[in-house]
């Protein structure tokens, strides 16, 4: 283990040591050290062309005008193309060879966590680096080919595709949530890493996991209403943070 530091204590490092099942929770807090702007951080755009965010990222929205709907994702990998993961997703795609299991379970769509070399992201939210077919559900990566048609037509039945994203107003991908229920209902350490914890059913993952005894730990430069469930509080940025628990 790295040198001690007031931040991490020793009781967290015994737990990370012993820990054999670990599920982790980010949220848009992981990726702020790389550049991208969080959502009720203060840091985030949240007016597009006069529209608040909940709106032109809404299932309204989509059946209004999806061209719009198109052009504000398309504007938001503008902004992302360039960003690049930051010390704590790369911290993260290490540790998933170290435990007997380990989940990561992302409330973002930015893809960050794929491109640090994280396996089987659990994507709540979906990948903004995705297309999906509003009819088939034929899904097609959108950096794959040079296909700047807006819509984008789906290849397989010729319908029209919308961001493979989780807009306000939607469900979660099927089965994505549940398998993260049952993850974090079976671990022994769970990480709730930059998420302010207000938007749920993604808020309640930590809870399951402290509810099935679980040691929960949160790092976020501010207190969450998650804060006084969880066993330790780290107030501290998560690219400063994750790499202070490698051995
Ligand atoms: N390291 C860790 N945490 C950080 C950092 C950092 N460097 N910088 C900011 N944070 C914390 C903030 O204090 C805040 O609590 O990250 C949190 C970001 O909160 P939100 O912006 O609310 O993002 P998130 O919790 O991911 O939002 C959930 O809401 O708008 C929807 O779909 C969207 O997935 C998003 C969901």
């Amino acid at each position: 283990m790295s040198a001690q530091h007031p931040l991490v204590t020793e009781q967290m490092r015994e737990r990370v040591r012993r820990a054999r099942r670990v599920f982790v929770l980010t949220g848009a807090g992981v990726s702020a050290e790389s550049g991208v702007p969080t959502f009720r951080g203060g840091g985030g755009t949240a007016v597009w062309k006069g529209m608040p965010f909940s709106l032109i990222s809404s299932a309204e929205m989509l059946e209004r005008d999806l061209p719009a709907v198109w052009e504000w994702f398309d504007y938001r990998r503008s902004v992302l193309g360039s960003l690049q993961p930051n010390p704590a997703h790369l911290a993260l795609a290490r540790w998933q060879n170290l435990f007997e299991t380990f989940t990561l379970a992302t409330q973002n769509i930015d893809g960050l966590h794929r491109a640090a070399g994280s396996r089987d992201v659990l994507e709540l939210h979906g990948n903004i680096w995705q297309a999906r077919c509003a009819i088939c559900g034929a899904r097609r990566d959108l950096r794959a080919g040079d296909d700047n048609v807006r819509p984008p037509v789906c290849c397989e039945c010729g319908g029209l595709m919308r961001p493979d994203v989780v807009l306000f107003g939607e469900m979660l991908p099927e089965g994505v949530f549940e398998h993260a229920a049952q993850r974090a209902g079976e671990c022994d350490l769970c990480f709730v890493i930059g998420t302010s914890a207000l938007v749920y059913p993604a808020a309640a993952l930590p809870e399951i996991a402290r509810r099935a005894g679980a040691y929960v730990i949160e790092i976020n430069p501010e207190l969450t209403p998650l804060s006084g469930e969880c066993q330790a509080v780290i107030k501290g940025r998560a690219g400063e943070v994750l790499p202070l628990f490698d051995s």
